[in-house]
């Protein structure tokens, strides 16, 4: 049983950093609520959306990572990160065990170690900017990378090759993939998901700190927006199309979800440590959205199968109504172009395949020519990276090509959830 899934929960203590702070009095803003116990849990005056679930707290420990199946939040920070050519096996345990323990303070909103404020002679275990912020749903999930298994320059650096999933390879090149290597891979990588941009940047700004000098950050990526639903009871959010997107995921109450998206025991004999876990893929896909928005509406809903404006199959119905390919329009055609974004990537167009997107919109400033570097960074979690391949293979021909770019490009084995007292991967070294 996952624990991941399970509904939201105040923070155990009853007290957020912000309630705390509020509870004493210096939260100007805040507002405390009474708590089931009794405690405070503040919420901002004005509170938006983000603020109405900002007293979420997911469990660290439990038999999955958290951050998976956990419903997405609203923000997303990113990072890839590789370890020295001379590090050794005890360097990253040690590392893994350093980001296991603040992982499991700072998704239940609190500071990491002894926090940021007390000795005021040496600098704070904590940098602070999250001090009066509660956990806003804070999920962490780390995921291993084929490189540390087997480096192109160190080779076999940790003594774990002979447990290299046979699938856990770089990912083949796609058509159309204009990938820039110093925005692709990495030895490990972080997904920080939080309902509060601020407490996201906070985990990956901490975590870099405590890997440095052991785990130098390699890239690392900011989404404002989600772009999928990973449960029934979310809404619904838009991509940088304005279409809506994750109406089709896989939702965490499905029933077949499970089976699409943990490895299980037995899949591959030579990686029985990652049974419980999964695989995660990463892709930065730039959206050409100046294009796009001088494109007439029609053709923007023939390119992806449904309409702009309730998110139904082109076929008919309405958001949830299961599209039908089949439908021939008058002109002969069939109603959901043979290229049609949805088409090429349903499940029935891949021999069943199917994935848990994760994915997060993007803006990047902008480039020379004064276009926006904006898009979608693609997140998958898949029981086999042959999921994804299969779908982004069939994709080659999507019309949706003209308008995006795959500029970034990662795949990491994320191991199973982390029991307490262990550490992050430790299956993995057992
Ligand atoms: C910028 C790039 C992309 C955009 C804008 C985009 C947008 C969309 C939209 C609007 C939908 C329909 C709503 C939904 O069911 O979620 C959709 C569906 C889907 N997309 Fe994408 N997508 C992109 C890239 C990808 C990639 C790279 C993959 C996988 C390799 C993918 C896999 C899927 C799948 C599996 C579905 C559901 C199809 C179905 O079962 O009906 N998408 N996408």
């Amino acid at each position: 049983m996952s624990d991941e899934s399970a509904e939201p929960a105040a923070d155990p203590a009853g007290i957020s950093r912000r309630g705390l702070l509020g509870l004493l009095g210096t939260g100007a803003a805040g507002l405390a609520v009474g708590g089931a116990a009794g405690a405070g849990i503040a919420i901002a005056a004005g509170a938006g959306r983000s603020e109405a679930r900002s007293a979420a707290t997911y469990p660290f420990h439990g038999a999955q990572q958290a951050g998976i199946l956990t419903p997405v939040q609203d923000r997303l920070h990113f990072a890839a990160y590789d370890l020295p050519a001379n590090a050794t096996r005890d360097d990253f345990v040690g590392l893994l065990r350093d980001w296991t323990a603040a992982a499991a303070e700072m998704t239940q909103g609190r500071p990491i170690g002894e926090g940021a404020i007390g000795d005021l002679d040496r600098p704070p275990d904590d940098t602070g900017e999250a001090l009066d912020l509660p956990a806003s749903g804070l999920t962490i999930t780390v995921g291993l990378g084929p490189s540390l298994f087997d480096h192109p320059e160190h080779g076999d650096r940790f003594g774990i090759r002979a447990r290299q999933p046979a699938l856990l390879r770089p990912l083949p090149r796609f058509a159309g993939d204009a990938l820039d290597q110093a925005r692709s891979g990495g030895d490990l990588c972080v997904q920080a998901c939080a309902d509060d941009p601020q407490v996201a940047v906070h985990a990956i700004r901490n975590l870099s700190r405590i890997a440095f000098g052991r785990a130098p950050l390699r890239w690392s990526q900011l989404g404002f927006g989600r772009t999928s639903s990973t449960s029934t009871s979310q809404v619904t959010a838009r991509n940088l199309l304005g279409f809506k997107d994750g109406t089709a995921n896989l939702k965490s109450e499905d029933p077949g979800t499970g089976a699409a998206v943990w490895v299980e025991a037995g899949d591959d004999p030579a990686a029985d440590w990652l049974a419980g876990g999964s695989y995660l893929v990463a892709r930065r896909i730039r959206m050409l959205v100046e294009s796009w928005d001088r494109a007439q509406l029609g053709e923007q809903e023939t390119i992806i199968g449904r309409d702009k404006g309730e998110g139904a199959p082109l076929s008919g119905g309405t958001e949830f109504t299961a599209p039908d390919f089949s439908e021939i329009a008058a002109n002969g055609q069939p109603v959901i172009a043979a290229d049609a974004h949805v088409r090429l990537a349903h499940p029935d167009h891949n021999g069943g395949a199917a994935l848990l997107r994760r994915g997060y919109n993007y803006v990047d400033g902008n480039d020379a020519l004064g276009r926006l570097d904006a898009g979608l960074f693609f997140i998958a979690f898949q029981r086999s990276p042959e999921q994804f391949i299969t779908v982004q293979r069939a994709l080659a021909s999507d019309l949706l090509n003209e308008y995006i770019k795959h500029v970034g490009s990662g795949i990491w084995a994320v191991p199973p959830g982390i029991a307490e007292g262990g550490y992050l991967g430790e299956t993995l070294f057992a």
